[in-house]
């Protein structure tokens, strides 16, 4: 399995239901490996998983990581597009770079993982690709008018990929997530977070645990006949 973005707040989270279970996991990093080696060393001290520093928007990262998982895996069989960039901005005021930064990580990155990835999954025709995508893609927010076209993009491109690869056995699925316990939700206000939460007909942010649970749901082999679907997790938000 290889999960990108694992040292944020969802990414720690999946990294540490997945070491405990003891899948062989790919993780990629991008600046922060310190609280990572912690995390790992503390759930046991003798699983060495392997860790890749990559930036994402880089596609000769991309072709690195993809090649180094699969020299030691002989092929990556899952594969968690998890990475993801936010920012708050009114769209008269973002600044291009912005918009560009955040539609490389949350868009082109996933696109490239799933570009470099699906010919060793063709050839041994097994796959699982997992997006992570969110409920402001759905509903929209304000200031979030780059990371929501990003994350809605990445609905077409599951359900496309999904077409393409399912004659190989490949699944392609999206979650969209709704507010969650960690990660991006501690760069809001307390007010604005009091705010969504009363949105919220389950009365409360999500666990990460679900994530991982219903990640475990579709890359298993008895998920291979879900694909092209976009999975909503958020206490009833949407959908
Ligand atoms: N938490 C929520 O409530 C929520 C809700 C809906 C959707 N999501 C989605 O869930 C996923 C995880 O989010 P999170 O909440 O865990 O956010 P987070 O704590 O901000 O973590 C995001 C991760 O993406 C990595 N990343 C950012 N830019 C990168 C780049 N250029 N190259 C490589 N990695 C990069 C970050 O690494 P660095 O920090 O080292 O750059 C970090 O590990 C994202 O796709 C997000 O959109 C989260």
């Amino acid at each position: 399995m290889l999960l990108t973005g694992v040292s944020g707040g969802m990414g720690s989270a999946l990294v540490h239901y997945f070491a405990e279970r003891e899948y062989q996991l790919v993780l990629q990093y991008h600046t922060d490996k310190e609280d990572l080696e912690k995390l790992l060393h503390s759930l046991n001290p003798t699983y060495e998983p392997q860790l890749y520093q990559a930036d994402l928007r880089s596609e000769e990262a991309i072709v690195h990581l993809c090649s180094e998982a699969q020299k030691i895996y002989g092929t990556v069989d899952v594969l968690i597009n998890n990475a993801g960039l936010s920012a708050s901005s009114m769209i008269w005021k973002q600044p291009l770079d912005q918009w560009n930064d955040l539609l490389q990580v949350n868009l082109t990155a996933p696109f490239l993982m799933i570009k470099h990835l699906a010919p060793s999954m063709r050839y041994h025709h097994y796959g699982r690709i997992i997006n992570i995508s969110s409920v402001v893609a759905q509903l929209g927010a304000v200031g979030t008018s780059a990371y929501a076209a990003s994350k809605s993009a990445l609905f077409g491109l599951t359900k496309s990929a999904a077409l393409e690869l399912a004659p190989k056995g490949i699944t392609v699925n999206t979650i969209a997530l709704g507010y969650m316990q960690a990660g991006m939700i501690h760069e809001l206000s307390e007010d604005r977070v009091k705010d969504i939460v009363s949105g919220i007909p389950m009365g409360s942010l999500g666990n990460p645990k679900s994530l991982a649970a219903m990640i475990e749901f579709l890359a298993s082999e008895e998920a291979g006949y879900v694909t092209g679907q976009i999975l909503n997790l958020n206490g009833g938000m949407y959908g």
